[in-house]
């Protein structure tokens, strides 16, 4: 296996069942825009607009600065953070919590800080 196809890694999001290759270096966003789902929102990209929230279920991943009136220090603490500065150390597994549902086609848009999975 070359250092390419080693950094290469896989994020499930259950709400789809869709998967898609995201390499660490790469915010996940990224990554989801790729599935081609129209109807994802655009936001800042930034950690500062909340859109791109998404809870992960399995898996290890670093994050950047998030704003913290986007992401409590609870939610964070479940695993709650935003997909633009979100970025995988392992293959991931993501629910999506924020706007992007709707985009996803997942359905009524969670209240923040009420997380659910499943
Ligand atoms: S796009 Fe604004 S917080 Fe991720």
């Amino acid at each position: 296996m070359d250092s390419h196809q080693r950094g290469r890694l896989t994020v499930r999001l259950t709400d789809t069942g869709d998967s898609f290759a995201c390499h660490p270096e790469e915010n996940v966003l990224c990554g989801m825009e790729r599935l081609g789902y129209r109807g994802i929102p655009v936001g800042c990209r930034g950690g500062g607009c909340g859109v791109c929230k998404v809870q992960v279920l399995a898996g290890d991943y670093v994050v950047r600065k998030m704003s913290r009136a986007c992401v409590s220090a609870a939610e964070e603490a479940l695993g709650v953070v935003l997909a633009c500065k979100l970025f995988p150390r392992s293959d991931l597994t993501l629910t999506v919590v924020g706007k992007m549902r709707k985009g996803l086609g997942c359905g009524a848009v969670a209240v923040d800080g009420q997380c659910r999975s499943g």
